[in-house]
């Protein structure tokens, strides 16, 4: 069913640079968030907090009633088999084939027998598109490539909870089409909790349940996906249409008069844009029971929407 992860009051600082400071959030069991936010603002400085690699200054993390900021490395090791990462940069090893990067945590976390592991590798690699690969080195293959590597060693433990950084970062247009429809997928087969760091808007508005957005050292908005396409939010506004007006600027943060003056030029183009349809999982796969509920939320806030003055 996956896991909840409740974050409260979450601060990270680095010397006396402070990343992001109070933020709160709740990513619910089985359901899939994105966190969008401009580059630099510390959205993978979070997701290796969430996995307990970096030591937040304050707040908690609390999964199945521990707050793991608190525990000692030896329960840190038990609760980060929970997890599977897929890190910003693939994460491979570069020495290694990628049978046998696939296969590390595998042997790493579990008692297995080398056929039981080569039967769960052989199934991740499928899944991700990749057998046929299995003794090429991580040099010999393209980015793409090593992305779903990652993604195939992210998911060998069974995770009950998905971090990926970046994962559509490098590929074309069709392979992120495909990989969302694998994000969206994946999630109706094993039901875990999913947190998805991305700068893809088009993957943003389609695949998630909820969306957060990271700026200023601020978690800005975090809510279902839904609430942040029809925020009014000037910085969620940006975000999601991808505009150069507004709040977020290239280098630094523009001063306030400039962006007052932006938004006051800018047309009226809805909230955060037109409501995106969901992906849905594909042909043959069954949805979770969690999908009806999540269809009346929609309809609700659609309701609310249209009658609302
Ligand atoms: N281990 C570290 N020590 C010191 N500073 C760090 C460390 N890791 C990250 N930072 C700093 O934290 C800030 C946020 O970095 P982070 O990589 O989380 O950004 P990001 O939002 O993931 O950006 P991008 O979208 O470009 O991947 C940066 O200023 C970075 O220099
Ligand atoms: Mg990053």
């Amino acid at each position: 069913m996956g896991v909840e992860i409740c974050v409260e009051g979450l601060t990270k600082s680095f010397g006396h640079q402070v990343i992001w400071q109070d933020v709160s959030l709740t990513l619910p069991a089985g359901e899939v968030s994105v966190m969008l936010g401009p580059s630099g603002t510390g959205k993978s400085v979070f997701l290796k907090t969430l996995v307990g690699l970096l030591k937040p200054d304050r707040g908690s993390i609390t999964i199945q009633g521990r707050d793991i900021t608190r525990l000692r490395e030896r329960d840190l090791y038990e609760v980060r088999k929970l997890f599977g990462v897929l890190f910003q940069d693939g994460a491979l090893f570069g020495s290694m084939n990628l049978y046998d990067n696939i296969a590390f945590p595998l042997r790493e976390h579990t008692r297995k027998s080398e056929s039981e592991i080569r039967r769960i590798v052989l199934e991740k690699m499928d899944m991700v598109g990749l057998l046929g690969a299995e003794g090429k080195l991580p040099g010999e293959i393209s980015g793409g490539m090593r992305k779903r590597a990652g993604l195939a060693r992210a998911l060998v433990l069974d995770p009950e909870i998905i971090l990926f950084d970046e994962p559509d970062s490098g590929l074309d247009p069709v392979r992120v089409a495909y990989l969302n429809q694998l994000i969206v997928d994946l999630n109706a087969q094993i039901d875990a909790t999913f947190l998805i760091v991305t700068h893809d808007i088009a993957s943003a508005r389609q695949v998630p349940d909820n969306i957060g957005l990271l700026f200023r050292r601020e978690l800005v908005m975090f809510g279902p996906r839904e609430k942040l396409l029809a925020s009014d939010e000037p910085v969620v506004r940006q975000f999601l249409n991808g505009r150069m007006q507004g709040p977020i600027g290239m280098a630094e943060e523009k001063d306030a008069a400039q962006v007052e003056q932006e938004l006051a030029q800018i047309d009226e183009d809805g909230p955060a844009g037109a409501p995106a349809p969901r992906l849905l999982p594909g042909p043959g796969i069954t949805r979770p029971p969690r999908w009806e509920a999540i269809a009346r939320r929609e309809a609700e806030l659609h309701g609310a929407e249209v009658t609302s003055p």
